[in-house]
């Protein structure tokens, strides 16, 4: 028997007949006799019953299944970008109905958040979120409606070059959540975003703020009462905090000595 006679025993022959005969049976039974009495198995057509039988995607492209409808629709921009062209002669007329809670000088004596020296950007996006309803807060909304985008970028340009209150007398010892956080419940470091390690946009300047005012934000954000914060950083990290390191972190930011009239621009 030479080698091309062997190749083509007759049990070689077999097994090949056989593996014809199970395709034609395999490719009958799951394209012509499963869909005919199962409609739904190939309900999506035959591409997507293959997918399905293969356990891939039909479709790799696919839009984000639902759009969160309370997420915040503000791209983060570059700070002179998004509110360039404010007027600050102009944003402090208009600032003049907000002195009676904001303060005269955009520091706030109750537990109203200070408005002096916030990075522009930041007063921009939470008034246009109070606006259109993506941050609720009856009052501040009721105002917010009343602005026109021109106005917001003028008082944002306003109360950005405001010189930021004195630092306070005592400042409180460093928290771990503050400085390293905890990567073990996803907690990044808070000055990795709000200032000290990193300044990311849009992350509000803390210091100086009301101790009250930042731990219920932190709380809203924790209980999804406040969600217009982009891509939920600040939710997914508030749920993670225990109450305790809220409350440690509120007080480190309210008592962060800062330098007096420091603002943003001369970061
Ligand atoms: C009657 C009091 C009151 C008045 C008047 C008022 N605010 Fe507010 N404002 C508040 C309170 C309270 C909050 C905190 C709301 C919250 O918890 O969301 C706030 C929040 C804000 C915030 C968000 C700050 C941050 O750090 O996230 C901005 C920006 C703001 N106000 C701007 C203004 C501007 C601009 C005006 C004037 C056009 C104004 N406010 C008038 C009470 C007031
Ligand atoms: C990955 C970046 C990031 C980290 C880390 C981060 N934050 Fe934030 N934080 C933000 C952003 C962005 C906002 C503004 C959300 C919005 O657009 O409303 C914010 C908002 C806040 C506010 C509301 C301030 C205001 O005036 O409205 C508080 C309070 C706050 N963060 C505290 C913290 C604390 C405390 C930590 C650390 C435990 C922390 N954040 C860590 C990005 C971050």
């Amino acid at each position: 028997m030479n080698r091309d006679e062997r190749l083509m025993s007759a049990p070689v022959r077999l097994a090949l007949a056989a593996l014809a005969v199970m395709l034609v049976l395999s490719i009958a039974v799951g394209f012509l006799w499963l869909p005919l009495v199962k409609p739904d198995f190939a309900q999506g057509g035959l591409w997507e019953a293959i997918c399905r039988a293969a356990g891939v995607p039909a479709t790799w492209y696919q839009p984000l299944a639902k759009e969160d409808p309370g997420a915040s629709r503000f791209p983060i921009v570059p700070v002179p970008a998004t509110f360039a062209g404010g007027d600050i002669g102009r944003g402090g007329t208009l600032a003049l109905n907000c002195t009676m809670c904001h303060g005269a000088r955009g520091v706030s004596s109750s537990d109203v958040p200070n408005l002096a020296g916030q990075y522009g950007e930041v007063t921009f996006k939470q008034l246009v979120d109070y606006k259109n309803g993506q941050r609720a807060h009856a009052l501040m909304q009721g105002l917010a409606r009343g602005l026109s985008e021109q106005d917001i970028r003028d008082l944002a340009a306003f109360y950005a070059q405001l010189p930021r209150p004195a630092p306070a007398p005592e400042s409180e010892p460093v928290p771990g959540v503050v400085a390293v956080g905890d990567p073990m419940r996803n907690i990044a470091p808070c000055a990795s975003c709000h200032g000290g390690i990193d300044k990311k946009p849009g992350s509000p300047w803390l210091e100086g703020m009301p101790q009250a005012y930042l731990a219920a934000q932190m709380r809203a954000f924790a209980a999804g009462t406040r969600r217009n914060d982009p891509h939920g950083v600040m939710r997914n990290i508030a749920r993670q905090m225990k109450p305790e390191e809220i409350e440690a972190s509120a007080r480190y930011y309210a008592s962060r000595a800062i330098v007096a009239g420091q603002t943003p621009a001369a970061r």
